[in-house]
């Protein structure tokens, strides 16, 4: 596939949003056409399953058929948006991707063989080239949430933010995990910087990445 596929993971309140709108505008800066995508959701069939997922409807299939919706989610994203993105030669920037399923769902107790079947199945072989792992302590990151609720930016906690803390250091624990066994893809970025630093960051990782296609156009457009 000729197009590049970034996904960025971590934990509540790590601020990938912002930082996914930030590297956007760099890459079309330097005339890349990025596509924007998140999970779960990212096409109309994967978004109807994710409201379902949030909203908590689908808890009472547990873990293991959760897992599952995520994993029907994630088939119809890859077919309908980001393999086609890749193929035209897109950048694609995808707000969570398998990995938040090896995490979240590893971590509510789903065997490990299970989510690397239903893993191999959805992603068809459609896998990152990077991953942005942006870490922050589960304490900071869930008072950004609780702020953003407060000021009236972000919405209610959803069926998977609204756990106890211990919950949310295993699962910050797990991400760094696999950080470390495929360190190949990925890039771990101190989510605690200023939102200028962990942009800063996160675009050395991407240029460093993409070395061949992004250093010309850096060295032209004069950025960091
Ligand atoms: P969202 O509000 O999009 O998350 P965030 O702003 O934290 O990125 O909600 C997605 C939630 O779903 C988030 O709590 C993580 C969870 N999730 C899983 O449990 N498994 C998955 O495979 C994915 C993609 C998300």
């Amino acid at each position: 596939m000729p197009g590049h596929f970034i996904t960025f993971e971590g934990g509540e309140g790590a601020g990938k949003s912002t930082q996914i709108a930030r590297l956007r505008t760099f890459l079309e800066s330097v005339g890349k056409t990025v596509v924007v995508t998140r999970e779960p959701g990212g096409s109309p069939g994967a978004e109807k399953i994710r409201s379902m997922l949030l909203s908590g409807d689908a808890r009472d299939l547990g873990p293991r058929g959760e897992a599952m919706l995520f994993a029907a989610a994630r088939a119809d994203h890859v077919d309908s948006t980001i393999k086609p993105a890749l193929d035209r030669g897109d950048w694609v920037l995808c707000d969570r991707y398998a990995d938040s399923t090896r995490v979240y769902q590893g971590e509510a107790g789903v065997d490990e063989n299970y989510l690397r079947l239903l893993e191999t199945a959805a992603v068809a072989g459609v896998r990152p080239d990077l991953t942005i792992l942006v870490d922050v302590p589960a304490k900071v990151g869930l008072s950004r949430v609780a702020q953003r609720a407060r000021d009236g930016s972000g919405e209610a906690p959803d069926r998977f933010e609204d756990e106890e803390i211990s919950v949310h250091e295993r699962r910050r624990k797990l991400f760094l995990e696999l950080a470390t066994s495929e360190s190949f893809r990925f890039a771990v970025i101190d989510g605690t910087l200023d939102l200028e630093e962990v942009e800063q960051e996160i675009r050395k990782a991407v240029v460093q990445a993409f070395a061949s296609e992004l250093k010309p156009a850096q060295n032209l457009s004069g950025k960091a």
